[in-house]
């Protein structure tokens, strides 16, 4: 106590002497990363032949709190597709945020883009973290509402948006900007205030954030250092071709065997294997779970004969099980960016902070600065539609995994979504002409900024873009059960953003690293329940 007193006086008299340049001294040092990561490996080789209880496929947001939560009690390997994210400047540090956006290529950048065959360019993480590794961070829990109509067990919710918050998630500080977003927002009438808050309430608020107050990016991958490193393998820069099957014979359910792989930057006809261990008398044994995201998912289910039998057969994949839904309720949220500065400028790039969320939770508003080139940025106000009701589907374009498939969301294709981004854009013009975004831009706002004649329809047609938060193709009900389990599969589990019908109407981040530490859990109590039914079957 008294120590820490004099420290402070020490701290204040310093901050004096200095005027304030060298305050940070008078903070702590940056927090050393709390537990050492579980062993990381590129070599297929090492891997090859290998067998676990649970294989992951996809280190991303969900993917890694699963792997993590699931080595507290059995083997696990986790295969990622990327490369490690840890001293990538693009990826861990802030000031770089929205680079790797601009810095792609087909087979090995950290983002991948892709096209959808609407004409809109999207983009998703490839390396160890996922999309957290090149998103824009900002963390919001999903509504009660949300939470209960996917029949999750509420506590548990809870209990797992603790775990991920303690170790990734951080309280911002407003840059200038973002403040003025902030007053801009309420100004156009998105009330109440609700100050910082990671719930996701009605009115304008501030969001949690996994850049911590010294820039440093926290991706899904900082929550394998919770796992049990005896128990976890992770195998970087492989990709998962397909998954493999017992051969059928009398079973009615297909059984998983375990996954074929190659380098992510080899040859496709080098494949390697790996398999889940298969405890004989054990009335329950592991899975292979896809966390490939919403377009690697249920890319690989189809590339595994999983899927419409028609279109599997063009590409000539053994068929193994014709389960429709695959691929089906592709949905993007359909996204209005305007950008409120007048030129490109040289500004430090800042990711949203503080949101929006208006009409009965049907828009989000954000704003940020983005790099558009290595030395520019440009200043966006964005807005999306929460809950879109047009859907579209993706289909696969080539039998190489490392391949985008072809996706198609049909943005604005049904009416109420037209009509809500009609009303959305008047929102978004609001915001953008606010009196606290021309006072600190400096310059009277453009009445060009939009379509300024009452055809906002039309407007949204041709300047619909992606907000990044895509969802479906392993829906809940249509292609997994409730407990997450592909129907008609022993062996294989679906946990990611795929398996979302709607994406929560708020960010989605949060609750997919919440999804993965909870399925984990719901894993661990039922082998816990199963293994003791099981004992005292055998004795009675
Ligand atoms: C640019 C951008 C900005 C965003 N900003 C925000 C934000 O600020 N806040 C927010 O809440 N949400 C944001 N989002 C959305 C959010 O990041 C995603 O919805 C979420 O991260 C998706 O999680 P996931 O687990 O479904 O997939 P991902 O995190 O994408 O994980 C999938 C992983 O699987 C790997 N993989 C895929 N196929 C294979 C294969 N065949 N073999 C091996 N590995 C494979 C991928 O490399 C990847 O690591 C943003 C998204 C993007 C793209
Ligand atoms: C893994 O892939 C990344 C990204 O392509 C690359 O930078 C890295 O060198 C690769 N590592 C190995 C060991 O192949
Ligand atoms: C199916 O099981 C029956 C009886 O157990 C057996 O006679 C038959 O050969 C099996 N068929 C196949 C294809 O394995
Ligand atoms: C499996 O069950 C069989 C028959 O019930 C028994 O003979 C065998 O010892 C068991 N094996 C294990 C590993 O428990
Ligand atoms: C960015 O760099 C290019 C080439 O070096 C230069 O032509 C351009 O003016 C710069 N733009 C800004 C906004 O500084
Ligand atoms: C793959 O995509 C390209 C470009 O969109 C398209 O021209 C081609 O027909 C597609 N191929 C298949 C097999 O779907």
């Amino acid at each position: 106590m008294e120590a820490s007193n004099t420290m402070f006086q020490n701290c204040l008299l310093k901050a004096f002497i200095f005027l304030l340049i060298d305050l940070s001294s008078c903070f702590p040092s940056e927090p050393q990363p709390q537990g050492e990561l579980p062993y990381l490996t590129s070599d297929a080789k090492e891997v090859a032949g290998k067998s676990f209880d649970y294989i992951i496929v996809g280190g991303g947001t969900a993917g890694c709190p699963l792997a993590a939560t699931l080595s507290e009690k059995f083997s696990v390997l986790l295969v990622e597709r990327g490369g490690s994210p840890y001293g990538n400047p693009l990826v861990v540090n802030k000031r770089f945020y929205g680079f790797s956006l601009i810095q792609t290529d087909e087979f090995s950048s950290v983002a991948h883009d892709f096209v959808s065959t609407d004409g809109v360019r999207n983009t998703r993480g490839r390396v160890l973290g996922g999309s957290t590794a090149i998103n824009g961070g900002f963390y919001s829990r999903a509504s009660e509402d949300f939470i209960k109509n996917a029949g999750w067990d509420k506590e548990l919710v809870k209990d797992a948006y603790a775990w991920v918050e303690s170790r990734i998630v951080f309280t911002p500080e407003l840059t200038p900007w973002q403040t003025v977003v902030e007053f801009a927002l309420l100004e156009a009438g998105i009330l109440p205030y609700n100050g910082y808050s990671l719930d996701h309430v009605e009115g304008t608020k501030i969001g949690g954030s996994i850049f911590d107050i010294w820039g440093t990016r926290h991706t899904s991958a900082d929550l394998l250092k919770a796992a049990n490193p005896k128990n976890l393998v992770v195998l970087l820069n492989a990709t998962v071709k397909n998954i493999l099957f017992h051969s059928n014979g009398n079973e009615t359910e297909t059984t998983v065997k375990g996954i074929s792989f190659i380098k992510s930057d080899g040859n496709t006809d080098q494949t390697y294997s790996a398999y889940l261990n298969q405890h004989k008398n054990s009335t329950s044994f592991g899975d292979v779970i896809l966390s490939a995201g919403a377009v690697g998912s249920p890319q690989l289910l189809l590339l595994s004969g999983i899927g419409p039998r028609k279109h599997l057969e063009n590409f000539n994949i053994p068929h193994v099980l014709n389960l429709k839904g695959v691929g089906k309720g592709m949905k993007d949220n359909p996204c209005i960016s305007v950008l409120v500065d007048t030129d490109p400028e040289s500004r430090q790039p800042e990711p949203p902070q503080v949101t929006g969320i208006a009409k009965d939770y049907k828009f989000i508003v954000e704003g940020g600065i983005i790099p558009i080139s290595f030395n520019a940025t440009r200043m966006p106000i964005a807005a999306k539609i929460a809950f879109p009701v047009s859907e579209g589907k993706l289909r696969l374009n080539s039998t190489d995994p490392r391949r985008n498939p072809s996706v198609k969301f049909n943005y604005l294709a049904e009416e109420e979504d037209l009509n809500n981004c009609a009303k959305m854009v008047k929102l978004l013009e609001r915001v953008a002409k606010s009196n606290s975004v021309a006072f600190y831009l400096g310059f009277k706002h453009q009445d060009k900024l939009m379509a300024s004649n009452d055809d906002e329809r039309k407007f949204c047609k041709e300047n619909v873009r992606t907000y990044y938060h895509y969802h479906g193709g392993c829906i809940v009900g249509s292609v997994v059960d409730n407990d997450y389990k592909v129907y008609g599969v022993k062996g294989l589990r679906v946990v990611d953003g795929s398996t979302f019908q709607e994406s929560p109407g708020t960010n989605p981040m949060a609750t997919l690293l919440m999804l993965g530490r909870y399925q984990g859990l719901k894993v661990l109590r039922e082998r816990e329940q199963s293994s003791s039914s099981s004992s005292s079957q055998q004795n009675p």
